[in-house]
């Protein structure tokens, strides 16, 4: 038995969606646990391409069981809609598919509360996506939230009234007009009806999996440093994206996981606002964002670009105890010169080796950079990894060494095909018994 969880360590979209769409063959089940929809995994694989938000991506492998746990926010109408691609797609999730009756509903309201905010911040936005996650989650802390399993009470209609009355004064305060209730009651009883066949008490079902020996893999959403708790708040996401989700948001108690993988993209990227250390604004920054294609899966915007920040990793590191890294899109900077690592940061005349607790602190921090020279040759389909060149070894090693975890994976193009494995004992210890020669055989190496 094997449970790992896969999550990113730096904002989000790091290229998760690759290596869970690589690794998840090994396992039986794949689980989300936190956020909703503002998440977006790109998966490609031959001449197919999916963009999901909701459901893993674990649902394009024929037989795996998908799970999305209590931890989560779901806009029932972003599911079904997924749901339908999937199908029209050819991929069939029905009795493969769980979603938890403790997971809260992401509502209309939510979404034109997300936005109105947005709208009302001007410069002091936070750049959300505008699925309504935060709202979804402030109610789900005052205790005003409808569960999914919910939606089909008897009681629903006095469920909605407090939660209706609450969103109704925040919206009408920013100018927007109230919600239609008795709309959004027939909505909820339609979507109770629909949701019917796919609720199930996943804590319970995830823990006697584990009982049978099944392993599972925990696929994380966004990344450690968008953490309610951890990440650079206030400009982060409102769910818990570290390891510990993963028990909070799915009922599996800590003890039960062995393993933690994270994705760590080879340089820095984020949407939204929010301190950005290492951001490069002029032609290094726009290089970035053009050779990696750097535009947001969910909301279409360009995301920030800038160098690897070791300072930020090492963090993620420690807060999610890491065993080891999936480096990816090391092939973006395969034609710069020389490659920057920043490796502390210099905050009022003093070096620091911590990300300090504050925006106000980290937004004055200036990056001590170590630097690279570059390797200067196509690396894209590399899967061995003493193929590589020296300089592009060099830098592996570096960054192994800067935030302290061994990379077991290289990624080196987006395909699946595309991936370097490294032998050894982290990767053995991540993936259930004998798998690491499957997934091995599954990349054709
Ligand atoms: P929210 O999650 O929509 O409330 O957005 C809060 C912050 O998290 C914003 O900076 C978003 O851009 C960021 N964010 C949310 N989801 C993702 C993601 O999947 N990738 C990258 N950033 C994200």
């Amino acid at each position: 038995m094997t449970s790992t969880v896969v999550l990113g360590m730096q904002w989000g979209d790091e290229g998760k969606g690759k290596i869970v769409d690589l690794i998840c063959p090994a396992f039986d089940a794949v689980v989300r646990y936190q956020g909703g929809d503002n998440a977006g995994h790109t998966v490609k694989f031959g001449d197919r391409h999916f963009a999901l938000h909701l459901v893993p991506s674990g649902i394009l492998h024929p037989g795996k069981s998908c799970v999305l746990g209590n931890g989560m926010v779901v806009r029932p109408a972003a599911l079904f809609e997924e749901l339908d691609g999937l199908a029209a797609s050819g991929v069939d999730a029905g009795g493969r598919l769980f979603v938890s009756r403790r997971a809260h509903a992401i509502l209309p309201p939510h979404l034109e509360l997300d936005a109105a905010r947005e709208a009302a911040a001007g410069d002091g936005k936070i750049g959300t996506t505008v699925r309504g996650i935060g709202p979804a989650y402030e109610n789900k802390a005052a205790r005003l939230g409808l569960r999914l399993g919910d939606l089909a009470s008897a009681a629903l209609e006095e469920r909605l009234a407090p939660l209706l009355d609450h969103l109704g004064g925040e919206l009408e305060r920013l100018g927007r007009p109230r919600p239609d209730g008795a709309a959004l009651l027939d909505a909820c009883r339609g979507w109770a009806a629909s949701l019917d066949p796919l609720l199930a008490d996943t804590a319970y079902l995830l823990n006697d999996w584990l009982d049978d020996g099944r392993s599972l893999l925990f696929e994380g959403a966004q990344g450690a440093l968008l953490d309610l708790d951890h990440g650079t708040y206030p400009f982060v996401t409102s769910s818990s994206t570290t390891t510990a989700g993963a028990g909070v948001g799915t009922g599996v108690p800590p003890g039960r996981i062995d393993g933690v993988l994270g994705i760590l993209k080879a340089y820095t990227t984020r949407v939204g606002t929010g301190p950005f250390v290492t951001e490069l604004e002029e032609d290094h920054g726009e290089f970035l964002r053009r050779r990696g294609n750097e535009v947001g899966t969910t909301t279409g915007r360009p995301r920030r670009c800038g160098w690897l920040d070791a300072v930020a990793a090492r963090y993620a590191v420690m807060v999610n105890g890491v065993d080891a890294v999936a480096l990816t899109k090391m092939d973006v900077l395969d034609t710069l010169d020389e490659i920057r690592i920043c490796v502390a940061y210099r905050i009022d005349g003093e070096e620091r080796r911590q990300v300090p607790a504050t925006v106000e602190e980290l937004g004055r921090a200036e990056p001590v950079y170590r630097t690279l020279p570059g390797w200067r040759s196509d690396t894209v389909g590399t899967v061995d990894f003493d193929r590589l060149p020296a300089a592009a070894r060099s830098y592996v090693a570096a960054i192994e060494e800067e935030v302290g975890a061994p990379a077991a994976i290289v990624s080196s193009g987006p395909r699946r095909e595309e991936t370097i494995l490294r032998p050894g004992a982290a990767l053995e210890r991540l993936l259930p018994a004998g798998a690491v020669a499957s997934v091995r055989a599954a990349i054709g190496g």
